[in-house]
């Protein structure tokens, strides 16, 4: 894999770029997914995308967006043409952080192999076997923030329960024990921390990222001595077709897992409390209505998409709406655009958690289709089933910070309060 990603020019892209029939007006980009007001409300935004320019083309930073369903249903299911061997990230952050062994930045056979390391690891039987014990861990945890909220207090939800529930699921999925999960979350914290209009990844999240490399560095050369019964033992002793894993794509694969569950999973439930903190009849829906979690969660995976989009480069020349997408071109496939398209859904900005959602792009689709969503779903669910019921009536008190990087929409504090 090599890593082109985009810088601010998009330089290596432009030279063979081609006009795009209808441009969008030319004072700054349409769509900039840097930009903290994009990142607050992008809904209108996409729905420009999609009906006056199916093939977007944001000229500061030489890529190319595809935002109506169709069309990223179609460019998810070819790898060969979309491939996402040359990063997936607008911002370059899976090749900076992740390197060799992160198979989502991989195209087959390679990422095939590798996704065969994790994957038994990772079935929604094994998946459902942990029930238990995440129910425990919800359970743990919704009773603390319960005991805050009824002393009166305001509390960070994210910091309560939203993030620190999948950080400790995956963790132990993986084997960390609750110290060097701490470890990981304060790191983790300043890895994805950004600044508004940057496009720049800080020099203190390339060091928190490597200091969880080193970390997982540690813990899988301690599996390859003693084995134990883990996803990262699985790693420390992964064999590819012909021939066993190279050091450094243990690390960057274990990185990958560990990072891919957090901050998505944080989001999904973090948006889900925020609306249920601005609508009492949601959040008492969402106590009384227990069979209907399953249902509410894949609305709500549509509507407010943790992953709002990936990136693609084309192998080839792609003709799509009348625009010449040419070979070695960045294009964006927005998930959070496609899930909100008309063309696809009756009434797409309505939070709607009677709807029957058949198909979603939440978790991508094709090859890379999450790998982790039965588990999201699962605690997702006990979170809903196990941690809110015990809470008083909340609403949220207007202290928040939306998640700034790029591609992500949740929150990295969302404070809530008995009103
Ligand atoms: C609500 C929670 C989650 C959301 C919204 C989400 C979203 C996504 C999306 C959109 C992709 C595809 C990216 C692409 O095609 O470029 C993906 C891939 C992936 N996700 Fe998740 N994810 C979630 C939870 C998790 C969890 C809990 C794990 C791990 C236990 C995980 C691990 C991965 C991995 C390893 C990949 C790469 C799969 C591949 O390349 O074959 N994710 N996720």
């Amino acid at each position: 894999m090599t890593p082109t990603g985009p810088d601010r020019t998009g330089s290596h892209r432009d030279a063979t770029v081609e006009a795009v029939a209808d441009r969008p007006p030319a004072d700054g980009p349409m769509w900039d997914p840097f930009d903290e007001a994009h990142v607050a409300d992008p809904f209108p935004i996409y729905r420009r995308m999609r009906d006056e320019f199916p093939v977007y083309r944001n000229e500061r930073d030489g890529f190319y967006a595809l935002s109506r369903f169709d069309d990223v249903a179609s460019a998810n299911a070819d790898w060969e043409t979309y491939s996402s061997a040359e990063g997936i990230d607008l911002d370059n952050t899976g090749s900076i952080f992740f390197g060799a062994g992160n198979m989502v930045e991989e195209d087959p056979p390679l990422h095939r192999q590798l996704r065969a390391v994790v994957r038994h690891h990772l079935t929604p039987a094994l998946v459902a076997s942990t029930e238990p014990s995440i129910a425990a861990k919800a359970e743990r945890l919704g009773a603390g923030l319960a005991a805050r909220l009824h002393d009166g207090d305001a509390v960070d939800v994210v910091a309560a329960l939203c993030l620190p529930l999948p950080l400790d699921v995956v963790g132990s999925l993986m084997g960390l024990d609750p110290e060097r999960q701490q470890y990981v979350h304060d790191r983790f914290l300043v890895m994805f921390a950004r600044e508004s209009g940057s496009a720049s990844i800080p020099q203190a999240a390339l060091d928190a990222a490597q200091d969880v490399r080193d970390l997982l560095h540690d813990q899988l050369e301690e599996r390859r001595r003693t084995p134990r019964e883990d996803l990262l033992t699985a790693i420390a002793h992964g064999e590819l077709d012909d021939r066993p894993m190279l050091p450094e794509e243990r690390i960057g694969l274990s990185t990958l897992v560990i990072t891919a569950a957090i901050s998505t999973t944080r989001n999904l439930l973090a948006s889900i409390f925020w609306y249920a903190g601005r609508d009492d009849a949601l959040r008492r829906r969402l106590v009384d209505d227990v069979a209907g979690h399953r249902g509410a969660i894949e609305e709500f995976l549509r509507y407010d998409s943790p992953i709002q989009n990936t990136a693609r480069v084309t192998t080839r020349d792609v003709e799509l709406h009348g625009v010449r997408i040419p070979e070695g071109a960045q294009v964006s496939l927005v998930f959070g655009a496609a899930n909100r398209d008309e063309r696809q859904f009756p009434d797409p900005d309505r939070l709607d958690l009677d709807r029957v959602v058949r198909r979603h792009y939440a978790f991508g689709g094709g090859i890379h289709t999450c790998i982790g969503a039965p588990l999201a779903r699962l605690e997702t669910r006990l979170a809903l089933r196990h941690a809110l019921p015990q809470l008083p009536a909340f609403a949220c008190t207007g202290r928040e910070h939306r998640a700034l990087k790029f591609n992500e929409r949740g929150f990295e504090m969302l404070e809530i309060a008995t009103p």
